[in-house]
């Protein structure tokens, strides 16, 4: 995730600061209101990925600060974490009554508010990016229910009957759907039906609301699939607390499924940069190769790339770009001197070497490019592709621009590094040719 905005408000400077100090982990950018007023002004004047509020400050509280933010349409989705010495479950009780994502004592600040804060923002994250289409003939609840979902971060889409739900359908996929079953044109039971028939959208989940508490009815509906069956009138809690439930069933499963990438991640990643060290080892003239390209591809992608996690990606690609030369034999590799054409294309083999190495590697799928495309020309006179222009991935172009200042820089048997300024004076001549003009610029941005 790219830097969260984070918003303070708390009328102790002192705790501030420590909360300030506290978010350094999450490399947040800050901002910082004495209470609940100010609070509220700065969120509805600025976007924010999250609030922490106290709750007991002057002029305005934070429970009050919770309730208009969560009355507004433009800040009901920031999700808010109280944080208290009023650590009673009638206070905690309070703060979820106003809407706020989780409750903390001061007193457990800095043992839990890290791990609260990651998860509510990947769960406000997981939210924004979940669809509910909501179906039912009354606009009042169309718009209650609408509105009690939108509060928690939820997208919401409605339609008036099942067959306009039907239309909508088919060009979108929701991740939950509600639906009244008492309807004009095409009810419930009747759209429930149709669902079931496409195999598309048979397993999403499907909450009824219906004054209609006939057994039968119910039953149906169940035997039908339904995840849930509301009765009318329901409280609007009961539905988002329900909405919240039947998703997070889903996103603990993603959030499992993300925690298992990063470790299994980390473990490759151990064992390919050995394999990395290793070929280094063998290979002096490459020695700090990876790590200097790996250096400038950071500082190019700072220019041209705004996502952190890519930028990260793109260095750890950039750091196993030349892998695929633990396949070629020392003959070749450590030859002084001209290599023949029949040892040239042995030596071209190493970016389809690598990218073969890396390929069983579900996480490292995305750096792939850069392993594989490092040595396309941005004129097509490259290999292994002979890819031209922007059909090289954008990563492989940085790595591209990074590898050849490097291979400039760096001393050679044959000849000594270039300084920098020649160094750069020969990329300028090659930009457009072998490299690519916008990475060029980027390069000679950062090295000014
Ligand atoms: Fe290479």
């Amino acid at each position: 995730m790219a830097s969260p905005k984070i918003l303070i408000v708390e009328d102790s400077r002192s705790f501030r600061n420590i909360l300030k100090h506290l978010l350094k982990a999450v490399d947040a950018v800050i901002t910082e209101a004495a209470n609940g007023k100010s609070g509220l002004k700065k969120a509805q004047a600025e976007e924010f990925d999250l609030i922490i509020s106290d709750v007991d400050m002057p002029v305005m509280n934070g429970l009050d600060m919770c309730r208009a933010l969560k009355d507004d349409m433009k800040t009901r989705s920031i999700p808010v974490i109280l944080l208290s010495s009023m650590e009673k479950e009638v206070d905690v009780d309070k703060g979820f009554e106003v809407g706020a994502s989780a409750y903390l004592g001061k007193s457990t600040a800095e043992k839990y508010l890290m791990q609260t804060i990651d998860d509510v923002l990947h769960r406000s994250v997981f939210n924004r990016d979940r669809t509910i289409l909501v179906v039912d003939d009354s606009k009042t609840i169309l718009k209650l229910v609408e509105s009690g979902l939108s509060k928690s971060g939820f997208q919401v889409v409605s339609a008036l009957n099942g067959k306009i739900a039907l239309d909508l359908l088919k060009n979108m996929k929701p991740d939950l759907i509600i639906s009244d079953l008492d309807m004009p044109v095409m009810d419930g039971f009747e759209f429930r039906n149709r669902i079931i028939e496409k195999q598309k959208l048979a397993k999403i989940p499907f909450i009824v609301m219906s004054a209609n508490s006939d057994r039968a009815s119910m039953r149906n509906m169940v035997e039908k699939g339904a995840a849930a069956y509301l009765v009318k009138p329901f409280n609007l809690e009961q539905l988002v607390i329900l909405t919240e439930k039947l998703l997070s069933n889903q996103f603990q499963l993603l959030l499992k499924d993300r925690q298992r990438l990063v470790s299994e991640r980390k473990a490759m990643l151990g064992s390919i940069t050995a394999l990395a060290h290793a070929l280094e080892a063998r290979d002096p003239y490459t020695r700090g190769h990876s790590e200097n390209v790996s250096r400038f591809v950071e500082y190019i992608a700072e220019v041209m790339i705004d996502s952190k996690e890519e930028i990260q990606a793109l260095r750890i690609g950039a750091g196993l770009h030349d892998i695929g030369k633990i396949g070629i034999p020392d003959s070749l590799l450590l030859k002084n001197g001209q290599l023949t054409k029949t040892e040239k294309k042995i030596f071209e083999q190493h970016p389809v070497i690598g990218s073969n190495i890396l390929q069983p590697i579900p996480s490292l799928k995305q750096i792939i490019p850069i392993v594989l495309y490092h040595h396309e020309r941005f004129d097509g006179l490259g290999y292994p592709g002979k890819l031209k222009g922007k059909e090289i991935p954008i990563w492989a172009r940085i790595t591209a621009v990074a590898d050849t200042y490097d291979a400039l820089t760096t001393d050679r048997p044959y000849r000594k590094g270039f300084p920098k300024e020649v160094a750069l004076q020969i990329i300028r001549e090659i930009r457009g040719t072998q490299l690519c003009p916008e990475c060029v610029d980027a390069l000679l941005e950062t090295m000014k």
